[in-house]
């Protein structure tokens, strides 16, 4: 669409050096990032003064200086909505996969270690009658309530502001996040990265969650303290965990790939081709309208 649009391109893959990518923004009018890409005040100064748009390839914003980009006037745009089947279902597989250690079980199988079937062997949490505690209950968080519903036994949620809607449509609790914590089967973690929830989840809040809970984080590695949860998972006092996302991706935490009952996949929250596809024509269509001096239809900044 863009290159149709007569934009020159200049594509940066994923082994591509920050010091590269700073060659490829100087001039640009439009900068498209992924959540792996630092869009700081070094990158906008080496954009320079035609830059008009920075479209994040995600719903999240949190890999962009947004302050900055409001004081130089250059509009964000993210792709909301587009994703959200996509990362709610990933968080329900995740979720299904921690509880039943499909992981460890395959591995043992791969491994050449199976002897046969063992009435004690992987045992897992059953989730129908299950406490689900969903924390951020935005759209992926909604669609997750809607998802696990049929499963659960009760639904409990934290939100900056309660969502009688949701209560009412869903059998939602409004609850406070330690409270969610200790009375959870299943943690799921739905809110935005950022400096107001890292860490959202440290060693004390961790040390809340009953010996059998699960973990489920599809939203940013910066939610949890990575080496708390392998703590927990080593020590037996956390059933098990799903990760989606890691706080320096591409790399993963070590203690976390030799913690036990650990499902972690590389960030597929979104990967689907109806959604990548819908987000790549969200994401070049709102390239094309600010560059006209048109509306960006999802601007965040
Ligand atoms: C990935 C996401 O960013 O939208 C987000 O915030 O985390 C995901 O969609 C996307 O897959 C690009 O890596």
């Amino acid at each position: 669409m863009l290159a149709d649009a007569g934009f020159e391109l200049r594509p940066g893959g994923l082994e591509s050096t920050r010091e590269q990518l700073m060659g490829l923004v100087r001039g640009a009018v439009a900068i498209v990032a992924d959540p792996s890409v630092p869009i700081d005040s070094a990158v906008l100064d080496r954009a320079g003064p035609d830059l008009r748009i920075v479209a994040n390839f995600a719903v999240g914003t949190d890999n962009v200086d947004l302050e900055e980009c409001r004081r130089r006037g250059i509009i964000v745009t993210n792709t909301p909505g587009v994703l959200t089947n996509a990362t709610a279902e990933l968080a329900l597989t995740l979720t299904m996969a921690a509880a039943r250690l499909t992981s460890q079980a395959e591995l043992t199988l791969r491994a050449g270690l199976w002897r046969g079937w063992d009435p004690a062997g992987h045992l897992g949490l059953e989730l129908s009658g299950a406490t689900f505690g969903i924390a951020g209950l935005g759209r992926i968080g909604q669609r997750y309530a809607e998802l696990i519903r049929p499963l659960a036994g009760r639904i409990l949620y934290v939100a900056r502001t309660p969502k009688p809607e949701v209560e009412q449509r869903l059998g939602a609790e409004h609850c406070e996040l330690d409270d969610l914590l200790t009375a959870s089967d299943v943690v799921s973690l739905h809110v935005p990265g950022g400096p107001e929830t890292s860490g959202m989840l440290d060693g004390r809040r961790l040390a809340l969650m009953q010996s059998h809970a699960i973990l489920i984080n599809t939203g940013r590695g910066t939610l949890v303290d990575a080496g708390a949860l392998a703590s927990a998972l080593a020590a037996g006092d956390l059933g098990a965990a799903g990760l989606d996302v890691y706080e320096n991706e591409p790399e993963v935490p070590s203690s976390l790939l030799g913690a036990p009952r650990c499902v972690l996949l590389p960030h597929i929250g979104s990967a689907t081709t109806k959604a990548r596809a819908e987000m790549a024509r969200m994401v070049a269509r709102e390239v094309i309208a600010v560059s006209t001096g048109g509306d960006p239809v999802h601007r965040v900044v």
